[in-house]
């Protein structure tokens, strides 16, 4: 019998701005992401002290092109009906239905793409799960508003938000307000459109965002609810198991305050409803008063009514905390990087694999929160060398995910309550850390180089029929 409940969503993950490309047709508006050069030095660039959401004739921006989904997204789903899928987590470009983010009425053409997304997706049995804002808000509300540091956007996402789910709440069951809310703390630039030139320098700013984001967070739940008591409304948080490198009491401490920072605030505030008993702490830490932020009346009462259904999450490695050592040996990561674990191995991009850290995870939070867990995000980026019939034989990728799976299955005898798993870049796509497409999280090879070289063809990796198998017998055959 699997440990895996009956109805467990097994799928896999993607998000517009990666894998649609179309980047300007059919009325849509340039986004964020629209805005970032390929390459390993991507967060250089926008963390740079004069980038300012121009393009640069001198670089390539990968997402521009993506996989060309948007064309070939009936292919894209059969081959995800092929496996299995009982749900695809996509995201909606929010430039598509609002192409400058502050029209009064949206974008007919924009919303019939997922029209038909959503149908194709339904036709092959698939249950759609929608994020409605990762990584790609319109460039406009940077531009001319200064990103989420700006209570307009309250109203902008709102509208945006509202249009949607009225679109689809018949079709689609699962949603999620923002993705990885909490990466802002070191990338604003992403989910807040925040970089130095327009006052990521500030932290008051990025908490200030952050107020925005729970409010506009707080309202699509509201609405969503009141449109249809069935529908499911979680937030999404990127998680990083967080381990002190040693007894040290100095260490432990830190890597408390470590997980409150990073791993818990926003979803303390989206779940549990209030801000938590850290708060002031935190942001004085960061030179910031709380009290100085613009928190409006009415803000507190409706963040407190309007908590979340369930934590989305992603979880791809762990970071350990040493505060005692000047210079220790430290690794890449996620947007965090951190000290080297002398317990783990790494992934080609640094990252530290650890499949019992997303066990920990999953007990940490549940048991924290007591809402459902939905791991929306996990997998591993790597190089992958691909044969003349587009096969890639990649044991490598299938050691890791069938390492977390077990691992998931460990956190179900714990009594954790987990509604399904969807896989990182179920279909390979442009990294959102690089821009590069030669990071490959797929089950299908996408023919296209980090220099926009390649057929676009698709081919079944050898990780395809062993999740195909993974899911028909439900977890049980790894
Ligand atoms: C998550 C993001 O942080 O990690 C995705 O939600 C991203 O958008 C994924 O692609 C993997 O990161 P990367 O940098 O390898 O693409």
């Amino acid at each position: 019998m699997s440990k895996f409940p009956k109805n467990f969503l097994w799928g896999g993950a993607t998000a517009a701005n990666q894998l649609e490309g179309a980047y300007d047709r059919d009325g849509k508006g340039l986004s964020v992401a629209d805005l970032m050069p390929g390459g390993k030095d991507r967060f250089e660039i926008l963390t740079s002290e004069n980038f300012n959401w121009e393009l640069d004739d001198t670089r390539i921006y990968p997402n521009h092109r993506g996989i060309e989904h948007y064309d070939r997204f009936k292919e894209d789903i059969a081959l995800f009906g092929e496996m299995g899928f009982k749900c695809y987590r996509f995201s909606i470009a929010w430039s598509r239905i609002f192409p400058q983010g502050d029209e009064l009425e949206p974008n007919e053409a924009g919303l019939k793409f997922y029209d038909q997304l959503i149908d194709e997706c339904l036709k092959h049995g698939i249950e759609p799960v929608v994020t409605i804002s990762h990584y790609e808000m319109p460039l406009n509300l940077v531009k001319k508003y200064g990103g989420w540091k700006n209570r307009q956007l309250i109203n902008f996402y709102e509208r945006y938000a509202e249009v949607v789910l009225s679109r689809y709440h018949t079709k689609v069951k699962y949603w999620m307000t923002f993705n990885e809310i909490n990466s802002a703390s070191h990338v604003p630039a992403l989910s807040q459109g925040l970089v130095k030139s327009n006052g990521a320098k500030d932290y008051k700013n990025v908490a200030q965002a952050w107020h925005n984001q729970f409010v506009a967070s707080a309202k699509a739940v509201q609405f969503a609810h009141a449109l249809n008591p069935e529908l499911q409304v979680g937030c999404m948080i990127i998680y990083g198991t967080t381990y002190s490198m040693d007894s040290n009491p100095v260490n432990e401490m830190a890597t408390i305050i470590e997980n409150q920072e990073f791993n818990y605030y926003c979803a303390d505030v989206q779940v549990r409803g209030k801000y938590p008993a850290y708060t002031e702490r935190f942001l004085s830490s960061k030179g910031v008063n709380f009290s100085d932020l613009e928190i409006a009346e009415g803000d507190l009462a409706l963040l407190e009514t309007n908590t979340v259904d369930y934590i989305g999450f992603s979880y791809y490695m762990s970071a350990v905390i040493d505060v005692t050592q000047d210079t220790p040996e430290t690794v890449g990561g996620n947007l965090m990087g951190g000290v080297r674990n002398p317990f783990l191995k790494q992934s080609d991009w640094g990252w530290q694999i650890d499949p019992e850290g997303l066990r920990i995870a999953m007990n940490n939070l549940y048991n924290r929160y007591n809402v459902p867990l939905f791991i929306v995000e996990n997998g591993l980026g790597a190089h992958d060398k691909v044969d003349e019939n587009g096969y890639v034989a990649d044991d490598y990728r299938i050691s890791y995910l069938r390492d977390h799976i077990e691992a998931i299955g460990r956190a179900l005898e714990d009594g954790v309550d987990v509604m399904g798993y969807t896989p990182w870049g179920c279909i390979d796509l442009v990294s959102a850390s690089t821009g590069e497409m030669s990071k490959r999280y797929g089950f299908i090879y996408v023919d296209l180089d980090d220099e926009g070289n390649g057929t676009l063809n698709r081919s079944k990796k050898k990780s395809f029929d062993w999740y195909k198998q993974v899911i028909a017998t439900n977890g049980e055959d790894l």
